[in-house]
């Protein structure tokens, strides 16, 4: 692999992890299984290790995830709530042992082997033994409070059995027993809600309710085995802290195991391995932990994780079955995705007949034909994956899958016409078999759930099944159309069949009325996501939004069509280069002429630089501005634009012009009492000031919280102004 190869895959696979990561920390809603996402983060690592000079501290292989929410205050733990090295090998395990003895200089250790559960990483601080805060890991070094809601988990006391230190960080898991997961996916499809993934992100996603109340509904439960600070010290080692938890009357796990040097350590990973289907969490592994505390301190740690510890994780649970047939769905933005109908299977506990095949790629890849013998894999996670076929228990003559011919060579929803198309989005590239027809029935639900998915109108209660039923019925043809279905209406939607009916309801209908409405404030970088312009992503929409004023002035934006002038500029100025190869000069004359040309289109870039193109990140490039033009200039935008006139909606957009920090300049430090470090800058932004990372001469204030650092001095020093978060709101309101 050449280095310019190398350096474009690493690009491609920070891009991929950190959309998983998106996905599974913030959303706790995964795309695809931890396994596959352990491989991705695993080939990343190898990468940058053996082309070092694209190492970066930015890499999500250097970093911990982050799982904060919107809602919630942050709060900085005492000690940093890291995370684990992580392998699926055995011969890993032991060389984690044979440098950890190297390190210390002693052979001879001891380690306590305990299950991994896959559950939400939590930490619980309690004075003087009464328990004041619970706060998400975050992304290390501060996080989310959830006191409120922790507080709701039956099991857990609020105030610790007997002798307490003065303040004491408790480590554990929250997660929801396979049963309560089972109930409250139930009760969501019921109301034709949205269901969750797996017990993992149920119980993430109910940590992150900003209703305590519902909360406390779902019955959460929690089980601690760590320590994070701890004043005075009252454990030597993680034997004692077990014993010590216990005391107080903490949940712990069932059983960890002590293990004198790795051989006795690798074999209670089997004896684990044996018995952890049996407890009430998920487990995907075994942490390996020095027992004495004094040597972890002097292991040790790296940014991202102890030097201490490592976690083994068992092989995903596996099952063979066969391919009865290969089924196509249509998406939102009509891609054709193949889905692996199977003969029913037990795996992991539960009953399997689908499984995902992602693209036409992956299937000639792994050569899966219909009526292959397949081995499925279940993590945890919703919908499971085919890993492999086996060719050699086939019988001859099976043709490879063509997905074209599967589905005539149309749509099979509507049966409209489909075309070979790339496709570049930021989980998955390759190229696919699209459904041309926006007007598609599956296009048209995609785009209705999307709408009011989280990521974007966040209009609770309109899962998948129910945008199904509104579109087929055609109740609504366009998201917006939504707004048209009056709440007596919506009560008497049928999810079932006539035999056997399964109505909506008004308390589903009332809660999805008052959600739509809420939406109608939302700014408009929301809205434009919200309305799957293509090739608009998230980052491009917020952009976007804060550089027009509403929709109207989008669909003619003036910025959109210099990006496209610009590209166009560009293109014929390599073409009329007088250098150019590709068109060489025909005589001596042309040459000038061409030159004169080449001086005029730089000015005129130029100009489109220093004017509406100014501060234009790259996110906005041609490809982006001529579809979002074109988009609005047709059909399917413009009966948008009209109908949210029609219904008075009108999305309004993040511009600044002149603020009250207009040509001021911030430098944050430390930790604010109430703001977050982004949403401070966001403030700052919103008002027109830049925010700057180091102070100079040109900082106009510099924005201090607790724990402020160097460039408190560096302030002072230089005589430059110090605020605290009261002072920048007074700046703010011009008080
Ligand atoms: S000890 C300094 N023990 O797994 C970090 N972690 O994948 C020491 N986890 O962030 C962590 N079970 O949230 C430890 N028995 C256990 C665990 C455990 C689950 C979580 C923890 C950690 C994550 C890393």
């Amino acid at each position: 692999m050449t280095p310019e190869e190398a350096q474009s895959r690493i690009a491609a696979r920070r891009a991929q992890v950190a959309h998983h990561d998106e996905r599974y920390y913030r959303e706790a809603k995964p795309e695809i299984t931890d396994f596959e996402y352990d491989v991705l983060k695993h080939e990343l690592a190898e990468l940058e290790a053996k082309f070092p000079q694209f190492a970066s501290v930015d890499s999500p292989t250097q970093r911990v995830g982050d799982d904060r929410a919107q809602g919630f205050v942050e709060v900085a733990h005492r000690q940093k709530m890291l995370s684990l090295d992580n392998t699926y090998n055995e011969a890993e395990v032991r060389a984690f042992h044979t440098r950890l003895a190297k390190l210390l200089g002693v052979d001879d250790l001891r380690y306590t082997v305990e299950p991994k559960i896959d559950g939400l990483a939590v930490s619980l601080t309690y004075e003087d033994g009464k328990l004041v805060r619970a706060v998400t890991r975050g992304k290390g070094d501060r996080g989310d409070d959830v006191t409120a809601n922790v507080r709701t988990i039956r099991t857990l006391p609020h105030t610790l059995l007997g002798a307490a230190p003065r303040v004491v960080e408790i480590r554990g898991e929250i997660y929801l027993s396979a049963a309560e997961f089972e109930r409250i996916n139930a009760e969501r499809a019921a109301a034709g809600e949205e269901l969750y993934a797996n017990p993992r992100n149920l119980a993430a996603g109910t940590i992150k309710q900003l209703d305590a109340a519902e909360v406390a509904r779902r019955k959460l439960a929690i089980v601690l085995y760590g320590l994070g600070y701890c004043e005075p010290e009252v454990v030597r080692s993680q034997t004692e802290l077990r014993e010590q938890l216990q005391a107080w009357k903490l949940p712990v796990v069932e059983r960890i195991w002590h293990a004198h040097g790795i051989d006795e350590a690798w074999a209670a990973i089997g004896e684990l391995d044996a018995l952890r289907r049996t407890f009430a969490y998920g487990t995907d592994g075994a942490v390996v932990k020095l027992d004495d505390m004094e040597l972890q301190r002097t292991a040790g740690e790296t940014a991202k994780a102890p030097r201490w510890a490592i976690a083994y994780k068992y092989q995903p649970d596996t099952a063979r079955t066969r391919v009865r047939a290969i089924t196509i769905q249509v998406g939102k933005t009509g891609i054709l995705s193949p889905v692996a109908e199977l003969e029913p299977v037990l795996l992991a506990g539960s009953t399997i007949s689908r499984a995902t095949l992602h693209n036409e790629d992956e299937i000639r890849r792994k050569d899966i034909r219909v009526g292959d013998l397949v081995e499925i894999e279940k993590a945890g996670e919703v919908i499971p994956a085919v890993l492999r076929s086996f060719p050699d228990e086939r019988a001859a003559g099976v043709p490879e899958f063509d997905l074209r011919a599967a589905v005539g060579g149309k749509c099979p929803v509507c049966g409209g016409m489909i075309a070979r198309v790339e496709v570049a989005a930021e989980e998955a590239q390759g190229v696919a078999w699209k459904c041309q027809n926006y007007d598609c029935r599956a296009q048209r639900a995609g785009r209705l759930g999307f709408f009011c998915s989280r990521r974007a109108l966040a209009i609770d209660g309109l899962g998948e099944v129910v945008a199904a039923r509104l579109v087929e019925l055609e109740w609504v043809k366009d998201p917006p159309d939504l707004y048209d279905v009056s709440l007596e209406t919506l009560a008497t939607l049928n999810l079932g069949t006539v035999e056997e009916p399964r109505i909506f309801g008004e308390k589903n209908a009332t809660k999805l009325v008052a959600a739509r409405e809420a939406a109608k404030a939302l700014p408009l970088e929301k809205w434009l996501y919200a309305l799957s312009v293509p090739d608009v992503g998230e980052s491009t929409a917020r952009e976007l939004g804060r550089r027009h004023r509403n929709l109207a002035e989008l669909a003619e934006s003036p910025l959109l069509r210099a990006v496209v002038q610009k590209a166009d500029l560009l293109e014929r100025r390599e073409l009329e280069a007088p250098a150019s190869r590709r068109n060489p000069p025909k005589s001596e004359e042309d040459k000038a002429r061409r030159k004169e040309l080449c001086a005029q289109l730089d000015a005129e870039i130029a100009a489109l630089d220093a004017g509406p193109l100014a501060g234009v990140p790259a996110d906005i490039g041609p490809v982006v501005a001529a579809s979002t033009l074109s988009f609005f200039a047709d059909g399917p935008g413009r009966r948008l634009l009209a109908k949210l006139r029609e219904l008075g909606i009108d999305p309004q957009g993040t511009v600044v012009t002149a603020g009250r920090l207009t040509g001021k300049t911030v430098v944050l430090t430390g930790t604010l009492p109430t703001l977050k470090r982004e949403e401070a800058e966001q403030l700052i932004l919103a008002a027109g000031g830049k925010v700057s990372g180091s102070v100079s001469k040109k900082t106009s204030y510099v924005l201090a919280g607790a724990d402020a650092g160097s460039k408190l001095e560096k302030a002072a020093a230089l005589g430059v102004p110090v605020i605290d978060e009261a002072g920048l709101r007074g700046l703010l309101s011009g008080a």
